[in-house]
């Protein structure tokens, strides 16, 4: 059991998926937590006011810095403070390089990569000491995935914005650190596993044996987001169920 008692967070993309597991389990663990999403959230309040921890809903596009300045503003009004972000809100477009328009590229990268950048500027000016940012990437940004180009940028550009923003606030006692997570059974990646061979041909990939569940990935982030890991910042934490340890 990690400590997050009288401690704050905002969670992108916590309407469902990944990013409602680990808004729930830094709930669990004592945090009160914003839910932030462009789809309703309160399916996710409702499971984290369950647990006797406050929650509120902010309806935000984190590709849009006004929307987020509105974030951060009831957050501080509500909370007074931002002791974690959880940059988790994404998109997953796969097209052949040569059918990707202008629009779908800035759409990617809007999203998946100034977005966590902007949420990150924006909530610095108030995290203090101890606080901590946990970026959602994936092992595409380490890998390229064919067919996934604008993808594999915006995570591979996470992965590295993690670590500047790392050396840039380390001296300030702010933490940040990104996941990379495998194939985790969610909305994002139904169709792609719904198709028989695609789901064979990712099992015989991974020396587990199984996709991962949101929970796998929201164990990792209550651990960065603590200070069980107060000496952790810039790193990279692989969980995909073992695909990447062979190559
Ligand atoms: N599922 C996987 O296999 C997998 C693997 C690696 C990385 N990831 C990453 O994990 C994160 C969560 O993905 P997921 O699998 O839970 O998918 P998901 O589609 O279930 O959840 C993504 C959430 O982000 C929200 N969102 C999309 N655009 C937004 C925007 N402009 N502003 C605010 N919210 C927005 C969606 O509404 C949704 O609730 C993403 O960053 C994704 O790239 C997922």
């Amino acid at each position: 059991m990690f400590n997050l008692k009288n401690k704050t967070a905002i969670v992108t993309g916590s309407a469902r998926g990944i990013g409602q597991s680990i808004a729930v389990e830094l709930a669990r663990h004592g945090a009160d937590v914003v839910v932030t999403d462009i789809i309703p959230g309160q399916q996710t309040v409702k499971k984290i006011k369950a647990l006797k921890r406050n929650s509120f809903f902010v309806k935000t596009d984190i590709s849009k810095k006004q929307e987020i300045e509105n974030l951060i503003k009831e957050t501080i009004k509500k909370f007074k403070k931002i002791d974690i972000l959880v940059n988790n809100a994404g998109i997953f477009i796969t097209e052949p390089t040569k059918k990707v328009s202008e629009e779908s590229w800035d759409k990617t990268i809007d999203i998946n990569l100034k977005g966590y950048f902007l949420c990150s500027q924006t909530a610095l000016k108030y995290m203090k000491k101890g606080s901590s940012i946990i970026n959602i990437s994936s092992v595409a940004g380490i890998l390229g995935y064919a067919q996934a180009a604008a993808y594999c940028a915006s995570k591979g550009g996470t992965r590295l914005l993690t670590k500047s923003l790392a050396a840039e606030y380390g001296p300030l006692g702010i933490r940040i650190n990104s996941i990379h997570p495998g194939i985790i059974e969610t909305a994002m990646t139904k169709n792609l596993l719904a198709d028989k061979k695609t789901r064979e041909a990712s099992l015989a990939k991974l020396p587990l044996k199984r996709t991962g569940k949101p929970i796998d990935i929201a164990g990792a982030a209550v651990f960065l987001a603590s200070d069980a890991s107060s000496y952790m910042t810039g790193t990279e934490t692989v969980i995909d169920g073992g695909w990447t340890c062979t190559l």
